[in-house]
């Protein structure tokens, strides 16, 4: 058998012996309290999974979807983004159904990077980004996200000669891992760099409804040229906790979604049509869950980030998303002292490295536990501190 060279370009994957530890320690019957995954564990609302559960029982839905997605749910993705953020999508053509956002952002490569292009990519980010650049032949260069510069990439700084070869730029926010945000004023940056390179953006924003304090992030499609150059990447997933379903969107640029579309055409035959309803009922239904969750997460995000500065780690208490970016004490990298939490202390956080080389120095930790296993955590972290002082 002889596979592709394409998947020896992959970058091996950073935390095998993280996980083989985690998988060892819990078959050994150890309880460990991870902070290291996205995923939100309140369960999707309930008028939800009961529009799901009817749709299943509909004979119309055993049947092959359609790759563009029933037109109601357009329609309701075009009217989500109206209430929102004030945007106006035409449904017929600028907005796509996706099988979870992760789905599109790895397909869209496919359609601009050709052997030998460039695409800009955050660093540290979320690693579909570059993975998918690879995957399709081309080359990331990538952007450090600094805290001098409140992790947003420099664009002016990128030499000339990658700016020439690149062809996509990628931007997150609100930021995994970071947790920063960006104001529609960098937006516009974005924009007119965009346009003066020749470069499509696809802004990637799965966490504008996970805010605290107030703060409601804005869309990269509210820039009135945005859908020039760009697209957005949005999701149901962290919203309204449907991770499990796999239902995202893309919005905005009629030729890339038209190119995205004719892409991914060509390999998947859509979204099971059930969950597009559940989609539908999402999108249109009581935002009530929205609110609940984030007084949640906002009050975990204040005890996590409290004890993590008490232990001698510096967390930045972050305005959305929900992950807490925190910079660990020196004389350790990433991967060091996520293996000392988790070997001392039973407590599995993510090296920030994992993300990219900017990351180095950091490690990400999230907020999707329930109330108990976050105070335990906080617990185990505050006694591994004791002990390593006694
Ligand atoms: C920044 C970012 N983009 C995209 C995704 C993918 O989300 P989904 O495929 O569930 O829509 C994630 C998931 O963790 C993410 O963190």
């Amino acid at each position: 058998m002889k596979l592709s060279h394409r998947l020896d370009k992959l970058p091996p994957y950073l935390f095998v012996e993280i996980n083989r530890k985690i998988t060892e320690k819990q078959a050994n019957g150890e309880d460990i309290v991870s902070f290291a995954i996205g995923d939100p564990d309140i369960p999707t609302p309930q008028h939800v999974i009961d529009q799901l559960c009817r749709a299943a029982h509909d004979p119309a839905n055993h049947r092959y979807p359609e790759t563009v997605g029933l037109p109601e749910l357009r329609q309701a993705i075009a009217q989500w983004y109206q209430r929102r953020f004030g945007i106006t999508l035409d449904p017929g053509k600028e907005v796509l159904p996706l099988i979870g956002s992760k789905e599109g952002i790895g397909h869209i490569s496919f359609c601009f990077i050709d052997p030998g292009d460039v695409a800009l990519v955050p660093d540290p980010g979320y690693p579909v980004y570059s993975t998918s650049t690879i995957l399709a032949g081309g080359e990331p260069y990538f952007m450090p996200l600094t805290e001098k510069n409140d992790f947003l990439p420099d664009l002016e700084a990128i030499p000339e000669k990658i700016t020439e070869k690149a062809k996509l730029l990628w931007l997150s926010y609100p930021n995994n891992p970071t947790g920063a945000v960006a104001d529609l004023d960098f937006f516009q940056r974005a924009v007119r760099f965009a346009r003066k390179h020749n470069l499509a953006i696809c802004h990637d924003a799965p966490y504008t409804e996970v805010a605290f304090d107030g703060y409601r992030p804005p869309s990269f499609m509210q820039v009135p040229e945005a859908k020039e150059v760009g697209v957005e990447f949005h999701s149901l997933s962290k919203t309204y906790n449907m991770t499990g379903w796999r239902i995202g969107m893309a919005v905005g640029n009629t030729q890339m979604i038209n190119a995205l579309f004719r892409f991914k055409s060509n390999l998947d035959s859509g979204i099971p049509q059930a969950i597009q309803q559940a989609a539908i009922e999402a999108l249109n239904g009581s935002q009530d869950c929205i609110a609940e969750h984030n007084i949640i997460y906002q009050r975990g995000r204040d005890e996590l980030a409290k004890a993590l500065n008490s232990i001698g780690l510096r967390a930045r208490l972050p305005k959305a998303s929900f992950y807490i970016w925190a910079r660990i004490p020196q004389g350790y990298t990433s991967v060091e002292f996520a293996t000392e939490l988790l070997d001392k202390a039973n407590v599995a956080v993510t090296p920030g490295v994992g993300y990219g080389n900017a990351g180095e120095g950091y490690i990400r930790l999230s907020l999707t536990l329930s109330d108990d296993r976050l105070e335990e955590g906080i617990k185990r972290l505050l006694d591994w501190n004791k002990a390593r002082r006694a």
